[in-house]
Parts: structure tokens; sequence; C-alpha cells
């Protein structure tokens, strides 16, 4: 079993447009597919969106992307490098980015994820999502259906 690190070994700091090629490098790692560096700068830059990147080691171990559209929000992507899984990062994320949207009075949040992505689905049930629907034949490149989650932050 892999042992946890603590709590001081990975920081969780707000992801900047400077950054973006660590995030486009870090993004191509934990997906098969790449997603170009100016989209994240685009996305750290933008008020209407939540940026933040788990840095372990002086590397970026970890990130998540959220937009806002006034009281729903969507989680674009949220990915952990393979070597620093299970220690809890992807959690402390969401817990982070969590706090921001409640501030911004977000009510329910939505994502999609891959209906035979099994950590994922995972660590979205932990975090208290639920399944709303299914996209069938979703992702073009092997046509799995996404499953459609949601989660309530307030009435
Ligand atoms: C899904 C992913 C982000 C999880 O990141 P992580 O940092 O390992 O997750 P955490 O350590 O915060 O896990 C929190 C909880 O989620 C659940 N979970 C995480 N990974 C899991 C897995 N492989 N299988 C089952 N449950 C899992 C567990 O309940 C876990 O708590 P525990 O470790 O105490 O049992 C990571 O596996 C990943 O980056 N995968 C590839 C990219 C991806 O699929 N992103 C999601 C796209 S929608």
């Amino acid at each position: 079993m892999m042992t946890a690190l603590a709590p001081a070994a990975w920081q969780v700091a707000r992801g900047e447009a400077s950054e973006a090629e660590s995030y486009s490098e870090l993004y191509g790692r934990c997906f098969d597919a790449s997603w170009p560096a100016a989209d994240f700068s685009a996305y750290a830059s933008d008020p209407g969106c939540i940026v933040f990147g788990a840095h372990a080691a002086g590397h970026l171990a970890g990130l998540i992307v959220c937009r806002c559209a006034v009281d729903e929000a969507e989680i674009i992507t949220l990915a952990v490098a393979n070597e620093s899984r299970r220690r809890g990062i992807a959690r402390a994320l969401w817990e982070r980015a969590l706090g921001e949207l409640a501030e911004k009075g977000v009510a329910r949040v939505f994502l999609e994820v891959a209906a035979n992505n099994e950590a994922a689905l995972g660590l979205y049930r932990t975090l208290g999502f639920e399944e709303v629907g299914v996209r069938r034949g979703y992702y073009a490149e092997d046509a799995q259906d996404a499953r459609v989650l949601a989660i309530t932050l307030r009435d």
C-alpha cells in the first residue's frame, strides 16, 4: 500500500497563465489526449474560471479547472500525476475549488466522466457527486459513454 505523503509534501496554489506549459504537459501525461498550453493560459486568465494546481517537490502534480456560468459550474478537468495518486491530492484540489465555487454562489456543479474510468468514478462518488445522466458514445476516440455527474452546493 502506498504511504500518504505528509500534508506539507505538497501544496495547492492558484494556477497562473505563466504555468500553462506545465499544465499542458501534466494533462498530456494523465490523458490519452493533448490540451494546448494556450487553453490553460486562457482559463487561468478568465475570472469565470477556477484553476488550481498541486505542487510536490517543485513539480506540478495535479490540476483542476472549473468554469462557472451564473449559478452553475462545470469541472472541465481534474488530473493527478500517476506517481502522486492516492495521496489525497484530487480531493484537496476539489476542496479548494469548492470553496471558491461556494463564494461565487454556485448552486450546482456538473462534470462528464468516461463510464469505464473507475478511478474517477470512485473519486467523485467519495466527494458526493451523483449520476444525473448518460451521454451515449460521447468520447470520439473509443465511442465510450460519458456519465454526467452533479453535486448540489445549495438550493
Ligand atoms: C481520478 C484521479 C484524479 C484521482 O486522483 P487522486 O489524487 O489519486 O485521488 P485522491 O487520492 O484524492 O482520492 C480520494 C478518494 O477518491 C477515491 N479514489 C481515488 N482513486 C481511486 C481509484 N483508483 N479507485 C477507486 N477509488 C478511488 C478513493 O475513495 C480515494 O480515497 P482513499 O485513497 O482514501 O481510498 C486520478 O486517478 C487521475 O488523475 N486519473 C487520470 C485522469 C482522470 O481520469 N481524471 C478525471 C477525469 S473526469
